[in-house]
């Protein structure tokens, strides 16, 4: 799949649910309208979009959320496109997860394919955590890394940086996320959803936090390719790799691989975009794919150039009225 401006379309990112069991202040409102379930696509269904997305060129498949382990029964999922990975049709299943379910879960992804997955963590202190996700367990988050360790499965976690919240703590998050073999990427927090009051001011360059880390670390560019929009750095003094994520300042677009699907089956060619197509309709229309492909064709060559984020900080308004947990990032 080739989008207008050349690039390939090999990474499809699936967001399996709108719910999620916390309420991550730059992600959520904490009262939400979810959608009705009666409005889901089923997991055979979602199952089967995934499938013709891969016999049109994805190599790698995301599921996300909201949170995706709350999804009843998600591991048939899961288990459905791990025989992707069995026969060498998909390089990649997996997962970013806010990791409360992950206890319950981490040998049952392994078993079924999954290798690495990415843990939402912006901080390690048990109070601003619970100020940042609302409803988040903490325990049950860490209870989570360590099952998915034990269970062979790689960790990356995700910390969006958060000017007066967790910018001072990132120098101990790389010690904790290094000293525990993980890879951790900050994020520059992006203007979607509801903005609130203080979502703007605590917006933080990421230029500006590399310049704070490197007074104490040496880091060290290098070429690690995850096909995600990270460019990684190498930390000599902890030995282990953060990458930055930065949406705001220094746009990726230009490389972009990716498209998302959502829980209804709706497909963002961008995730700051609004423009969307529905692909629920085609799914349904008929038994044979023939349909399906052609809609997935005609979506492609919609993918827009890029987004166009701003942060208004003089009408508090978000560049994307859409919700994170709609497309799950
Ligand atoms: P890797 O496979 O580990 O590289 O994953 P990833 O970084 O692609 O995925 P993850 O779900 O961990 O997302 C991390 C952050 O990157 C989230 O804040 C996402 O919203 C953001 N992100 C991922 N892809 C895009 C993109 O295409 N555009 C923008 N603006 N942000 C993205
Ligand atoms: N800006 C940047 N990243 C966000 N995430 C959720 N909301 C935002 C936002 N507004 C991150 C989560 C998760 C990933 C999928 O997206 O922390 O790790
Ligand atoms: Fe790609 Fe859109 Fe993301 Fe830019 S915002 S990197 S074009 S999906």
């Amino acid at each position: 799949m080739i989008d207008p401006f050349g690039r390939s379309v090999s990474y499809l990112r699936v967001s399996v649910t709108d719910r999620c069991d916390f309420r991550c202040t730059y992600c959520m409102a904490e009262n939400m309208t979810f959608l009705p379930k009666k409005d889901l696509l089923t997991l055979e269904e979602l199952n089967r979009l995934c499938s013709a997305f891969i016999s049109k060129g994805v190599r790698k498949i995301r599921l996300t959320g909201g949170e995706p382990l709350v999804r009843k029964n998600i591991m048939f999922l899961v288990r459905e496109l791990g025989r992707h990975i069995q026969s060498g049709a998909l390089d990649e299943l997996t997962v970013t997860t806010n990791g409360s379910q992950l206890a319950r879960y981490a040998g049952e992804l392994h078993d079924c394919g999954v290798r690495r997955i990415n843990v939402s963590l912006d901080t390690l202190d048990p109070a601003k955590f619970k100020a940042i996700t609302r409803w988040g367990d903490f325990d049950k988050v860490m209870q989570g890394i360590d099952a998915a360790q034990k269970a062979g499965l790689k960790i990356k976690l995700n910390a969006v940086a958060l000017k007066d919240i967790n910018a001072a703590e990132i120098p101990d998050m790389i010690r904790f996320a290094h000293g525990r073999g993980m890879d951790l990427t900050v994020i520059e927090t992006m203007p979607m959803g509801e903005i609130e009051e203080d979502r703007t001011d605590q917006y933080l360059p990421l230029s500006r936090l590399r310049a704070d880390l490197e007074e104490r670390f040496t880091l060290v560019d290098i070429p690690y390719k995850t096909g995600g929009p990270a460019r990684y750095v190498e930390v000599k003094e902890t030995d282990g790799r953060l990458g930055f994520i930065t949406p705001m300042t220094h746009n990726f677009c230009e490389s972009c691989n990716r498209v998302r699907l959502t829980c209804t089956g709706t497909l963002y060619m961008c995730l700051g975009q609004n423009d969307a197509a529905d692909l629920r309709t085609a799914l349904r229309a008929s038994e044979s794919d023939d349909y399906l492909h052609a809609a997935i064709d005609e979506a492609i060559l919609r993918k827009p150039k890029g987004h166009d984020f701003i942060i208004d900080r003089t009408h508090k308004k978000p560049a994307v009225a859409r919700h994170m947990s709609v497309t799950g990032g």
